[in-house]
């Protein structure tokens, strides 16, 4: 394609093009080129090169240049954007801007077949949400978390690529040998990582489609001899694994204290919960402090390993986590 260039001699080259970029014509979507003794510098707008250079001024055909391309930089404004696998999360109440968000993010070098946005507040007892297909067509993909891959289906489980350091840091804890309980497991971002670090853990959802992908990502990564993956509702465990765990996950923040009563009877002599919650930022870890201390009552202290802010849930609402350690009396 023909395009404007400054064509100088090259011995010029570099102070003829750092003037260009001073003057901010230099056209960086296309390549200088260099033929025999001359540069070839494209530029964006011949009325702007500097006077003394205007002469130099001439038509020629320049290869566009590879440049990775930005969802931003075709767009002109920075969207906010999620990554989960090869699907990118579009968050926008605004259909129309969502749409061209979503053009932008196909046409840009972002790895990426599909495009959603949020079309509801996640709900139920699954904690699923649903979706607007914007580009693509599926919800399936499989997510990369520190080392380990996930496949799941965005419309039919829960996920949430935004734990990620949290869960990191929790499965830090983990030694080998620990009997652990996921409460509610999901596809396994807690389960899978804790096996892998030497636990073996038992991992419990109500969504059976959650534990199909579960056992998947057990076996994917090559820790299903070390998973026992129950579909159904955790107050079923009591009858097979009470007294056992050296620790449990308990992430469901919007109900878990209608659970710590099983959580205590699924607990051993000695065990750490991670107690996840959304609470006011005036008081963020003590109902649920309360909550723990009343379900172990007299059979267990209680002590505080670690209190943390995992992230903001909403205006003056924080997701928490809560790391507790049960000891028998
Ligand atoms: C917030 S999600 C957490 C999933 C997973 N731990 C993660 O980090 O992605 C809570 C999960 O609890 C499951 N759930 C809700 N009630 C349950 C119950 N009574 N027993 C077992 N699982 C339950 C939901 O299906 C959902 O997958």
């Amino acid at each position: 394609m023909s395009v404007p260039c400054v064509a100088v001699d090259r011995e010029r080259g570099e102070s003829v093009r750092a003037r260009l970029a001073d003057a901010d014509v230099l056209d960086g979507d296309h390549r200088i080129a260099v033929v025999d003794a001359t540069i070839y510098i494209p530029v964006t707008d011949p009325d702007g090169v500097p006077d003394d250079l205007l002469d130099r001024v001439v038509e020629r055909d320049a290869d566009r240049r590879d440049r990775p391309r930005t969802p931003a930089e075709i767009l002109g404004y920075e969207p906010s954007l999620e990554r989960l696998g090869e699907i990118v999360i579009v968050d926008e109440d605004d259909d129309e801007r969502a749409r061209e968000i979503a053009a932008a993010v196909m046409a840009s070098d972002l790895p990426c077949d599909t495009v959603l946005n949020r079309a509801s507040p996640i709900e139920g007892e699954l904690r699923v949400r649903e979706w607007d297909v914007l580009a693509g067509n599926g919800t399936e993909t499989v997510h990369r978390e520190y080392g380990h891959e996930f496949a799941l289906d965005v419309a039919a489980v829960y996920f949430s690529p935004r734990l990620a350091t949290e869960r990191h840091r929790v499965v830090g804890g983990v030694a080998p040998g620990e009997s652990v309980i996921d409460m509610f497991a999901g596809v396994g971002p807690y389960a899978v990582p804790m096996a892998a670090a030497g636990a073996d853990v038992v991992a419990c959802d109500l969504n059976p489609v959650a534990i199909e992908y579960l056992r998947e990502n057990a076996a994917r990564n090559g820790v299903a001899d070390r998973i026992t993956a129950i579909a159904g509702d955790v107050r079923e465990l009591v009858d097979d694994y009470a007294g056992t765990a050296d620790r449990l996950v308990m992430n469901l923040p919007h109900s878990a204290d209608e659970f710590l009563d099983v959580a205590v009877a699924l607990a051993g002599d000695a065990c750490l919960i991670h107690y996840y919650d959304i609470q006011h930022e005036d008081d963020p870890f003590g109902p649920g402090l309360e909550a723990i201390r009343a379900a172990a009552g007299d059979e267990y202290t209680v002590a505080v390993e670690t209190e943390r802010i995992v992230r903001s849930y909403a205006p003056h609402e924080h997701n928490v986590c809560l790391d507790v350690r049960l000891e028998r009396v």
